[in-house]
């Protein structure tokens, strides 16, 4: 097929690619930008998003698009290596014309995968990945909501590191979009002397704005991070006890349902557990909102007393009665939304 078997193809197939991810990126850091100033509403974006058949579809539509993009850059590079044969290191003055970034475009885009592999990790494994299969990223013991993309953003940028390796990894996304954007134009045979250098400098300008925008709020999200902004909202954190009383009543609701009745003490037992964890998730990750339902405080110590001393000693757990439980109620009073 032409668009594997020549040059040309493989170069327009890295061109349409690229022109993909470029827009993927800036619809990307637009949305950073709602997570900004609209923090209630991006976690409704996220929660929209979430796992459902279109989102999983466009996900592994953009993984395919770097998947292509990737093998087609080392293809064509390899390529380039053979054309050139022995003498690749012979020549030792570089035309000025030879942009550095030109030269290692390669090399940017390995940061570049670096940065998304740590990036996958924070984000896209701990939010889609996990609900996919049915259940919310855990961490001590404790759940977060898959949808609440604010707290994901807490978690990430509490740490130190998280904005050092963004920032190298935002540079070597500046040398390699910028110098990619323009010549894609040219592989597409848009190259004449009139346009080239106005492309280069849209190019230039489009870059710069994205990126300067995507480090503006890496260093905004880790001030926020480190303020405790995004865990002590109250909006916010009666959003997330919503999402935590959704979750819980679907689980309740489940074991229910697999039981033999409505009074099997094992089905009990188990939602009693699920009532316990999802009570730790929201005192951990929903503070203010923890403190508004008003629960004693001797009662999640006591009720993790019992649930430690059951699992110890195997013993089928004694089913509390009806005022033994603590009801997770949402606090309506407000819009969730900022
Ligand atoms: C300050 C910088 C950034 C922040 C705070 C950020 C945040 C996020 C968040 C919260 C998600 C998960 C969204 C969701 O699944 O609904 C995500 C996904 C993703 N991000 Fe970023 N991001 C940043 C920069 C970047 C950059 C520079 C790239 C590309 C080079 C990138 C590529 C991706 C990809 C490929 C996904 C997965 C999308 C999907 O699941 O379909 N991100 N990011």
């Amino acid at each position: 097929m032409w668009l594997t078997s020549s040059s040309i193809g493989r170069k327009l197939i890295m061109a349409v690619t690229g022109a993909c991810l470029v827009l993927f990126v800036t619809f990307h850091v637009l949305m950073n930008a709602v997570a900004i100033l609209w923090p209630g509403a991006y976690n409704q974006i996220c929660a929209f998003l979430g796992a459902n058949w279109y989102a999983l579809i466009a996900s592994a539509g953009l993984g395919a698009l770097f998947v292509l993009h990737i093998i087609y850059a080392l293809w064509l590079t390899l390529q380039n290596r053979k054309a050139r044969g022995n003498n690749r290191y012979a020549v030792t003055s570089t035309p000025k014309s030879v942009e550095w970034s030109s030269k290692n475009m390669l090399v940017l885009g390995i940061v570049v995968l670096a940065f998304l592999a740590v990036h996958m990790i924070q984000f896209w494994y701990k939010m889609q990945w996990q609900e996919i299969w049915g259940h919310w990223y855990s961490i001590d013991g404790v759940t977060v909501p898959a949808a609440a993309g604010t707290l994901f953003i807490h978690l990430a940028f509490q740490s130190w590191w998280t904005p050092v390796v963004y920032i190298i990894g935002f540079i070597a996304l500046w040398f390699h979009m910028n110098h990619g954007f323009w010549s894609m134009f040219q592989s597409t045979g848009w190259n004449n002397t009139c346009w080239l250098p106005r492309l280069k400098k849209i190019a230039s300008a489009w870059t710069t704005i994205v990126i300067g925008l995507f480090t503006v709020q890496a260093l905004w999200f880790t001030y926020e991070a480190k303020s405790g902004t995004y865990l002590n909202d109250i909006k916010l954190n009666d959003q997330y006890l919503e999402m935590y009383n959704k979750e819980f009543q679907k689980e309740a609701m489940e074991i229910q349902q697999n039981a033999p009745n409505q009074f099997d003490p094992k089905a009990q037992a188990e939602i009693e557990a699920a009532q316990l964890k999802t009570l730790r998730s929201i005192k951990a990750f929903a503070p203010k909102a923890f403190l508004k339902l008003g629960i004693p405080a001797e009662y999640l110590e006591e009720a993790e007393k019992d649930n430690t001393a059951a699992e110890e000693t195997a013993v089928e757990p004694e089913v509390s009665d009806e005022s033994d439980s603590v009801a997770i109620e949402v606090n309506q009073e407000e819009p969730a939304n900022n």
